[in-house]
């Protein structure tokens, strides 16, 4: 069963998941020792990335024993504008010194099924596990109703390859191909959150958690840990269909 979080406004969005992001890392470092959260690209997580170079995210987040994933990549350099990991580096990677050994990015640059053979060879062995499962997958959701980069009727949502973990896909409304968690390996984490800001989503926001299950279309319906925590975190204007009905 999901838990769906309404807040007032993006402030609070981002307010809201940098709590989330401190109380699961300070949780998870105290009971096994290291934190695993993959972040999701986009421009809706940026304002809480920013926010953890604020206090008290900054001092109370036991930074050197959290890994950095991405739950999904563009094919592009680290250092493009468009990069997934270019724009965590730049609003508190960076900021924060974090060390070199603990942040884990797609290689966006080179051949796009050799980067997710790579990433999933990556994510085997920081996590171990089979499936290996994150402490926290943060995801986002286009207007269009894909996440990470699972886009509908793409290959990664129609013909998924059972046991893959990273999967490279090709995105025709794009013309581009992109790196991306399969629902296999986010499926496995032990809490999953979606985070999603603005009327512009309102109306998917309603048909993927109200509207009929057809994830080849919604592929944001595939996301159903097995046995984590789904948790939507909204503001109002995403939530506005879901209170309205
Ligand atoms: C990406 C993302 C993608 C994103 C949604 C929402 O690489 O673009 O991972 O899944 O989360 O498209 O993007 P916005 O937050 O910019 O609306």
């Amino acid at each position: 069963m999901a838990i769906i979080r309404t807040v007032s406004s993006p402030q609070e969005l981002a307010r809201s998941a940098a709590l989330h992001i401190m109380g699961l890392a300070t949780e998870a470092v105290d009971a096994n020792g290291q934190c695993s959260i993959a972040l999701s690209g986009g421009s809706t997580p940026i304002p809480t990335y920013h926010m953890l170079t604020e206090s008290p995210f900054r001092d109370r987040i036991p930074w050197d024993k959290v890994h950095i994933f991405w739950s999904d990549e563009r094919t592009v350099p680290p250092d493009d504008e468009d990069s997934n990991f270019h724009a965590a580096y730049q609003s508190f990677i960076e900021p924060l010194s974090l060390p070199e050994s603990n942040i884990h990015r797609i290689k966006g640059e080179i051949d796009p099924p050799q980067a997710a053979e790579e990433y999933e060879r990556e994510i085997r062995q920081v996590l171990g596990g089979n499936p290996p499962r994150f402490d926290l997958i943060l995801l986002g959701m286009g207007a269009d109703g894909h996440t990470a980069s699972l886009f509908p009727k793409s290959q990664a949502v129609l013909t998924p390859k059972d046991t893959q973990l990273v999967a490279a896909n090709y995105v025709e409304k794009l013309k581009s191909w992109r790196i991306t968690f399969t629902p296999r390996l986010i499926n496995a984490a032990s809490q999953v959150t979606f985070l999603i800001s603005g009327k512009g989503k309102s109306q998917r926001v309603y048909q993927v958690l109200a509207g009929r299950h057809q994830p080849e279309k919604l592929p944001a319906q595939l996301i159903k840990p097995e046995d984590g925590r789904l948790t939507w975190v909204l503001d109002q204007e995403a939530a506005q269909y879901l209170h309205s009905g």
